[in-house]
């Protein structure tokens, strides 16, 4: 069967012109079809002259429409009036009663009655033809002959009709008129070339209007983005990126060289999770490893020590680290190993790992975000100070600060902030200055003071997001459409 591009050609070859109008209405297509068809014909060459043109047509309105459906006002009003006529208030209450009321009466259709002391209206002639319908049937269907300039005017100011500009084009045949389509080849292929085909073969031009595909690209996870979120105020704050690439630690960095003692619940396998294959680690930088265990053993620096027996075999222990402040404990190390001490600000967001009792709010991994400052006679106003600046950026304010334990940092705070949405204070991280006798036997001057703090990256994220169980942000059953639809930022901070 011929397409409409080949019907549309096939009539100009016959009528010397057409317009798409016309064409519309021969081939019984939508116009729209028809210039749809002209565009893919003109993608051939200069097949046909398409002169736009532009024409005023009278259309219906929507209340137009409803007068062809329903009657005019008019009509309506006097089919309402039974045959001993009716009240005429209750007739003007009716939709659009007072204007159908006032038209009916001017038509000669309806009277008033007053000899009863009431105004009833009445039907003043037995039958009524509806021209105004009638009319506006007559334009819907184009059929104007009858629609005299006057009444044209008057369904205009009763809103009834409007003017439509239609735009279409006048087809003659072109200097390249042909009736059948070659189709076009799209692609140049090596067979074109090698047999020199292609000079005979017509291209399709390249449509440089067109749209194309939009890419699809892959989404950052609402972690993700807070994550990015966080690191780029670490930065802004003037702090470099700890290396935390490495899940597996031995006990000796994640616990011992923080001070934690051998004894210590965390270290048990109900809260970490060692490593059975490799199950322990060899390599340690001796000195300090001695330094760690006299210090535990027997105290120093102006400590007494725990005063256990310290064991090579529980440091030796492999184990998925539980905080990345075991990161941060083997970059003081080496920082203390440097000729000269100079003043440092690390961050770090990773991943850690915990022997926990799943549940909606606590998993068995997740991010910890770190932060450390070394730098001589730092106080606990200083930290305070870093917080305020710190959360000031993420958009939080209020901050409240309460006491805490940790093995290796004394004093210890945890860090409450005033949660708006949920209205309540909410712990969000921890926080201390660690010990001297931390920091000590890994060579750091006795007057430089480390700041350190450490929070979850999910809290925030579950905060922020509004999601009340983890499950929803992390795991297997975490919906991949939340991660397409999560918003890329909110403004509300
Ligand atoms: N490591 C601590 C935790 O796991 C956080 C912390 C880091 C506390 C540094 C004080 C200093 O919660």
């Amino acid at each position: 069967m011929a397409s409409l591009s080949e019907k549309i050609l096939q009539y100009i070859s016959e009528n010397d012109e057409v317009t798409t109008l016309k064409l519309a209405t021969v081939f019984k297509e939508d116009h729209q079809k028809v210039i749809g068809a002209l565009k893919s014909i003109q993608t051939y060459g200069d097949l046909v002259i398409a002169d736009p043109l532009s024409d005023k047509t009278l259309g219906l309105t929507e209340e137009g429409v409803l007068f062809v459906k329903n009657g005019s006002h008019e009509a309506v009003i006097y089919n309402a009036i039974p045959e001993d006529g009716i009240n005429q208030k209750e007739l003007m209450n009716l939709p659009n009663g007072k204007i159908g009321f006032s038209k009916a009466m001017s038509s000669g259709w309806i009277l008033v009655d007053k000899s009863s002391g009431q105004p009833i209206a009445k039907k003043k002639i037995p039958e009524i033809i509806d021209t105004v319908r009638d009319h506006l049937i007559q334009i819907s269907q184009n059929n104007c002959s009858e629609i005299t300039d006057s009444l044209k005017q008057e369904f205009k100011k009763r809103k009834l009709v409007q003017e439509n500009t239609i735009k279409y084009y006048l087809l003659k045949r072109g200097p390249e008129f042909t009736t059948t389509l070659a189709k076009l080849e799209t692609d140049l292929t090596w067979e074109m070339l090698s047999t020199g085909s292609w000079k005979n073969l017509k291209f399709k031009d390249y449509n440089l209007d067109a749209l194309g595909v939009p890419p699809e690209s892959g989404y950052l996870h609402p972690l993700l983005k807070v994550r990015s979120e966080f690191r780029q105020i670490f930065l802004e704050m003037g702090f470099s990126e700890m290396p935390t690439n490495k899940y597996i630690e031995s006990s000796f960095w994640n616990f011992d060289a923080l001070f934690q003692p051998q004894q210590h619940p965390a270290r048990d396998a109900h809260d970490t999770f060692f490593i059975s294959d490799p199950q322990i680690t060899t390599k340690f930088p001796m000195d300090y490893l001695k330094k760690v265990k006299e210090v535990h053993s027997n105290g120093g620096y102006g400590s007494i020590g725990y005063r256990y027996d310290w064991e090579l075999s529980e440091a030796q222990k492999n184990l998925l680290r539980t905080h990345t402040t075991a990161v941060s404990a083997r970059m003081l190390y080496n920082l203390g190993q440097e000729k000269e001490f100079h003043p440092v600000k690390f961050f770090s967001i990773d991943r850690v790992f915990r022997n926990e009792t799943l549940d909606a709010t606590h998993l068995a991994e997740f991010h910890q975000v770190e932060g450390v400052i070394a730098d001589y006679n730092l106080t606990l106003g200083d930290l305070i100070g870093v917080f305020t600046e710190f959360f000031k950026k993420l958009g939080i304010t209020e901050l409240e600060f309460k006491p805490a334990y940790n093995p290796y940092t004394e004093p210890s705070m945890e860090i409450f902030c005033f949660h708006k949405g949920l209205g309540k204070w909410i712990e969000i991280g921890n926080s201390g200055i660690f010990r001297p006798e931390m920091l000590l036997p890994m060579g750091l001057p006795e007057d430089v003071r480390v700041l350190a703090w450490g929070l979850s990256l999910e809290r925030p994220t579950m905060i922020k997001y509004g999601y009340n169980n983890i499950r929803d942000l992390v795991g297997p059953k975490v919906d991949l459409m939340m991660v397409q639809n999560s918003p890329i930022c909110r403004l509300d901070k």
